[in-house]
């Protein structure tokens, strides 16, 4: 099997200190590390391992607590968002109807795992919940493309419109 690549890490000096001003900003608030997780992914699209270093440096929480929070709130991303964003509906509705073998057509046409950005920054791979269109399942969303009542064998065509 290939070696499964994620974009690499790119944030400037810039995005440092600006960072480096919010964890200022809330240093002595009770609770600070929610908001400033917050206003870290505002500033880099993210929150990868590199931005949890300096925040877990800075505040002087451990990295393992900061990770946990991190992974436990869904609005929080340890990987950044592609161009072409992939949402592949889990809810129960689509889930029956195949969407688990369309993720994994998915994951193998590009190489990539649910969660993660490809290398040249074009695709991201999100698994969702519901998003309300069950008279369709299974579907799938691109950007702002919906496409339902999907079957493996359509997903290739698909993709390579985004390629
Ligand atoms: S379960 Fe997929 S749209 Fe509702």
């Amino acid at each position: 099997m290939n070696e499964v690549k994620v974009a690499p890490f790119k944030g400037t000096k810039e995005q440092e200190a600006e960072l480096k001003t919010v964890i200022d900003k809330y240093r002595d608030t009770n609770g600070a590390l929610i908001p400033i997780l917050h206003e870290a992914q505002e500033i880099y699209g993210y929150l990868p391992l590199e931005v949890q270093k300096i925040i877990s440096e800075e505040l002087n929480i451990s990295m393992a607590e900061i990770y946990g929070v991190v992974t436990f709130y869904t609005q929080f991303s340890l990987y950044p968002k592609g161009e072409y964003k992939i949402g592949v509906c889990l809810g129960t509705a689509c889930y029956v109807k195949g969407s688990g073998e369309i993720l994994e057509k998915i994951k193998r046409n590009l190489n990539m795992e649910v969660g993660t950005c490809s290398e040249d920054g074009r695709f991201s791979i999100d698994a969702t919940r519901c998003i309300g269109a069950c008279g369709l399942a299974p579907v799938i969303t691109i950007n702002e493309d919906v496409y339902g009542k999907l079957t493996e064998d359509q997903v290739d065509e698909i993709l390579s419109k985004y390629k």
